[in-house]
């Protein structure tokens, strides 16, 4: 059968077996047939395409999210009133570079950023007794919500040094991500961090170096910003904090130095330059 299907087919078959007209109709038919069954297919994929774009713009975004996740400051000087040191750091060193690396985030268009701080690990009448600043009000990260950290792409943290190290509100954080650990969640993220110490020489780069031991733990892909912030990382002209290691701010021994323009713009840097990283793995 399908031999003389293929004979038909290359000789056009006799006019006695096969009348043309009837030929003719049959092709106007299938063709016409074919037209309709094209028409259809394309309506049906038009359709589901127009589906899939609504669902695509009601409900995702295709950039890459990035969560700035920041320690509160705890620590006031004011307990003797003589000093006002703190009248216009209400909200503290790291608080104030956070907002700089979200807006550094923000400029470059590329990704989605929330911004939280971590939970409290003091009682509030202990926090009363060392005269704790009050908290800003970004949400707090805490336990119920470390579904956003999975679906998140990367992370920055930021906390002041403690000692020489990451202080331990911000350990406490980190320890609390035992289950996500467990589950490989967090592995093939991205992190970054920016510090604050009370002075030079207190500690911002042996910081760091307690919080990369964090990341390698969970699997967590540490971005240094190296040298990108430009020259002005090897002046010497006026004192600034910050490294290859990330952005970071002195406090003054007595917590009265403010962030400087240099800090607060490589501040800005670090989430512009995180962007571009974070977008490359996206
Ligand atoms: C218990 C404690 C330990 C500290 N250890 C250091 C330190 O090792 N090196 C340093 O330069 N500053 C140290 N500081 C100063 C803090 O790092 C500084 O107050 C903080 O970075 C200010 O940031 P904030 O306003 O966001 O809290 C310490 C402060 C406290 C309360």
């Amino acid at each position: 059968m399908s031999a003389l299907l293929s004979c038909f087919g290359c000789c056009g078959g006799s006019e006695e077996t096969t009348p043309p007209s009837t030929t003719r109709k049959d092709e106007k038919k299938t063709t016409e047939n074919k037209e309709q069954q094209q028409k259809s297919a394309t309506s049906t994929v038009a359709q589901k395409t127009t589906a899939t774009e609504r669902e695509t713009n009601v409900t995702v975004s295709n950039k890459p999210k990035v969560l700035i996740i920041y320690c509160k400051s705890r620590f006031s000087y004011r307990e003797d009133q003589q000093f006002n040191f703190f009248l216009d750091s209400t909200y503290g060193h790291i608080k104030k570079l956070a907002d700089h690396v979200k807006k550094g985030l923000e400029k470059s268009g590329s990704c989605d950023v929330e911004l939280f701080q971590v939970p409290e690990t003091l009682s509030e009448d202990i926090l009363k007794k060392m005269g704790a600043p009050p908290k800003p009000n970004d949400p707090v990260l805490t336990f119920e919500n470390h579904d956003k950290l999975v679906n998140a792409d990367g992370f920055i943290f930021g906390f002041p040094t403690r000692f020489g190290a990451v202080c331990a509100q911000m350990k406490a954080f980190f320890d609390s991500l035992g289950h996500l650990w467990q589950k490989g969640s967090l592995n093939g993220k991205l992190a970054s961090f920016f510090f604050s110490t009370g002075t030079q020489g207190g500690g911002q780069e042996t910081t760091a170096w307690t919080a990369i031991s964090q990341l390698a733990h969970l699997g967590l892909l540490y971005v240094p910003c190296g040298y990108t912030f430009g020259s002005e990382m090897f002046s010497l002209e006026e004192p600034h904090g910050g490294s290859p290691y990330g952005p970071g701010t002195f406090a003054g021994a007595d917590g009265s130095n403010q962030p400087t323009p240099y800090e607060v713009q490589y501040a800005e840097h670090l989430g512009k330059y995180f962007a571009t990283v974070v977008q490359r793995f996206h």
